[in-house]
């Protein structure tokens, strides 16, 4: 029997956490707001961002949302941008992926500043990030950190097989493991022999994008297993990556779907925008 990592539960406590810290701030006369821009309306992201929103009034940090029509030309978003940049009450600036076709992601991820990119997706953050600098850590690889420690898991010296290489989850995922001092393996759709390589995992982490393909050939004994996917299965139940059933019994740790990984990204997210507020 393996424990049930309580993602729910953790991301509440660091909730709270930062709520306080938000107070002790605007006693301080320090506040912020966080602004969340959503192009179209992909129901997977309303959701997101609804909830996104939501923790912001929880801990009591401004929420600016702007809902912008499918049909928003790619410089209209860019002028947006710039403005909130120049903006001094605005502390963080989100963009809910994905963006429609004809925008480029990569020029507006560009387009946000820096000192505003709470997502952590700017090059010059990610480069922070590689090199261990101060800078804000994206928030879904950060949140499974956390949800690790907060575990009492020990991550040092550990094999961390990373399945998934995208520049959201698996890439800054495999640096912020590595930091932790866990010896890295990233695998992806090319790899060959993933069933003995994962096998060799004290650290399992799932972030491949199909549901319930990671059964108990993929599991090590005692193994870690946290699990990023999120899907709807034939029932409309939700889902992740991991088939949970079959690596729970051997795993000695795992994360559920949902309340696993998913609630630690907005918690991440908040902790963000509270470290920006702090920083001025
Ligand atoms: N879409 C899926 N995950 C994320 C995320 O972490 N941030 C943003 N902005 N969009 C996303």
């Amino acid at each position: 029997m393996a424990e049930i990592i309580d993602g729910k539960k953790i991301s509440q406590q660091i909730k709270d956490e930062l709520k306080e810290r938000a107070a002790v701030l605007r006693a301080q006369g320090k506040t912020g707001a966080l602004a969340v821009i959503q192009v179209g309306a992909d129901p997977a992201s309303c959701v997101y961002v609804r909830n996104k929103k939501n923790a912001c009034a929880y801990i009591g940090i401004e929420s600016l949302a702007y809902e912008l029509p499918e049909d928003t030309k790619e410089e209209e978003l860019l002028k947006l941008i710039e403005e909130l940049n120049q903006k001094e009450q605005v502390k963080g600036i989100l963009v809910q992926l994905p963006l429609p076709k004809h925008i480029c992601e990569d020029k507006v991820i560009q387009a946000i500043s820096p000192k505003k990119d709470v997502d952590g997706f700017h090059p010059q953050s990610v480069g922070a990030m590689t090199i261990g600098e101060p800078g804000f850590l994206p928030c879904t690889p950060a949140g499974i950190i956390e949800l690790i420690k907060r575990s009492g898991i020990e991550i040092a010296g550990k094999h961390c097989v990373i399945i998934g290489r995208s520049n959201i989850v698996g890439k800054p995922m495999a640096l912020l493991m590595l930091r932790e001092n866990a010896t890295v393996t990233i695998t992806h759709s090319k790899t060959k022999n993933l069933p003995e390589l994962c096998k060799q995992a004290d650290i399992l982490i799932v972030a491949m994008g199909k549901p319930r393909f990671i059964g108990a050939e993929y599991v090590k004994e005692k193994a870690v297993i946290i699990d990023v996917g999120i899907h709807r299965d034939e029932n409309n139940k939700l889902c992740g990556d991991v088939i949970f059933e079959e690596a729970e019994p051997i795993a000695s740790a795992i994360t559920p779907v949902p309340g696993g990984v998913g609630p630690m990204t907005i918690a991440m997210l908040m902790s963000n925008c509270v470290q920006s507020i702090e920083e001025g």
